[in-house]
């Protein structure tokens, strides 16, 4: 916090106002306008642009610099040296774990991974060709109708349990929705797996033989999970403190997240990469895709380029694109003409004007689907990997809210509508 004010002067109020203004650890300072109500004003800020909506002290992002810091350390760091669990322990609790504690954590996750056997019988309600993310929207949302006994928000012990249940049956949950489509029998988490191989196993596995996972992908997929884990006040973490500041329980909270990420312009766009590529089809074609995305007229855009806050590079782009680099070499890809034409596409963009006027890089989701991709991972399954590595950071949210002081959420507006008008019986109108 500091003392520094922002005075503003308007037209009709005769005496100007003082607004405080506090300064984080790091960042822009922030004009604090919640006094401005009893002047009779509200701010306008459609799309949050210039509007801090907490405080909080779990990510930083610097959009400008490139710079990605999960309670101070870098993206970078963390995706090099440690691993996904390793990340959600340091972003629910706030410090790297020691060894002893970093063994219990894993073990709590690999105790919770199972579901309640129920919930196997929910699935039979949707249809096979449901898309995975509507079915997480339903069946996420449906665990609070399965553990009554983690729902009392005001305690502490409830929140942790929660959070282990979350963090532990999204992965079984998402294989599941997988399986369900394929008409193939839902396998149950080994738990001597790591969370990642476990993921694979689920996925890829059948009852009648062993798995077979190779480390590379595994290690592949826990950069995924790690390099989705948070993104601070984005779209799908707003959504789910929004819910949340209402008293509503942890598993309804997070099925609000999952159901913001899943459009085209959050989550959806690694789903979205793949499919524009495959509707781009050949190299030949891209000249006429990267002139569509250019032409204002023409709703088209390059999905898995630009970012609302990154604004230089995407940090989480650069680890990503060496993963992909990985997997396609330990998969032995060379001639994928997708990949061909993801390669081209990425290759105009960082060298056109427009695109480098603009600062729109190839954002997470450029790479990650291409990842996806080579491993095999259906692309309707993208954003549902998105959402299992998310997971940590909507709930280390929700729990830093809960935990200190809140008010449920309540923007206004601006009102554009009729003013007061009398009702019209039916037979006068
Ligand atoms: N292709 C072509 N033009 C673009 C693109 C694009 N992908 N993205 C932005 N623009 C243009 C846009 O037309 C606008 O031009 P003008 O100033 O002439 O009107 C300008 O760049 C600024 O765009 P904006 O929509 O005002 O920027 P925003 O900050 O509101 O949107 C975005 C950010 C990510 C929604 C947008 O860049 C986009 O739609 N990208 C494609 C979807 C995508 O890849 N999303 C994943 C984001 S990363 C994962 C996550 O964190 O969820």
């Amino acid at each position: 916090m500091s003392d520094k004010k922002a005075i503003l002067e308007i037209d009709g109020i005769d005496q100007p106002i003082e607004l405080p203004i506090y300064s984080g650890t790091l960042g822009p300072d922030v004009v604090d306008v919640g006094g401005l109500t009893s002047q009779g004003l509200f701010t306008y800020d459609p799309g949050f642009v210039s509007t801090a909506s907490c405080e909080s002290q779990i990510t930083f992002i610097d959009g400008g610099k490139g710079i990605l810091l999960h309670r101070g350390y870098p993206i970078g760091q963390l995706a090099e040296k440690s691993d996904y669990l390793e990340t959600c322990y340091l972003l629910l609790y706030g410090e790297l774990p020691t060894k002893e504690q970093k063994e219990e954590f894993v073990g709590t996750v690999h105790k919770h991974t199972m579901v309640n056997e129920q919930i196997r019988t929910f699935f039979n309600g949707f249809r096979r060709d449901a898309h995975p993310m509507a079915i997480m929207c339903g069946v996420v949302g449906a665990l609070s109708a399965f553990y009554h006994d983690s729902l009392e928000i005001s305690e502490e012990q409830h929140r942790q349990v929660a959070a282990f249940r979350l963090i532990a049956k999204m992965p079984t949950l998402a294989a599941m929705s997988y399986k369900f489509s394929t008409g193939q029998p839902f396998m149950y988490p080994d738990n001597s797996l790591s969370y990642s191989e476990n993921f694979l196993h689920m996925m890829f596995g059948n009852p009648c033989e062993s798995s077979n996972i190779s480390p590379v992908l595994a290690r592949a997929m826990d950069r995924i999970f790690l390099l989705h884990a948070d993104h601070e006040q984005n779209a799908s973490t707003s959504t789910v403190r929004l819910a949340g500041s209402s008293g509503a329980n942890p598993f309804a909270c997070i099925a609000a997240g999952i159901a913001a990420l899943w459009g085209p312009s959050h989550g959806g766009a690694n789903e979205a990469v793949l499919e524009m590529l495959e509707e781009i089809g050949d190299v030949s074609h891209i000249d006429d895709f990267v002139a569509r995305a250019k032409d204002k007229d023409d709703p088209f855009r390059l999905m898995g380029f630009g970012h609302r806050v990154y604004k230089n590079f995407d940090p989480r782009a650069k680890v990503m694109k060496e993963a992909a680099d990985e997997v396609l070499a330990e998969l032995g890809i060379e001639n994928d003409p997708l990949l061909e034409i993801a390669k081209r596409l990425e290759e105009i963009a960082l060298h056109d004007e427009y695109f480098i006027d603009k600062k729109l890089y190839p954002n997470v989701d450029f790479y990650s689907g291409i990842i996806l991709k080579a491993i095999g991972i259906p692309t309707s399954m993208f954003t549902v990997i998105f959402a299992v590595g998310r997971t940590v950071g909507w709930i280390a949210h929700w729990n830093e809210m809960i935990s200190g002081s809140y008010r449920i959420g309540r923007p206004r507006q601006l009102y554009t509508g009729y003013p007061q008008r009398d009702f019209v019986p039916v037979d006068k109108r």
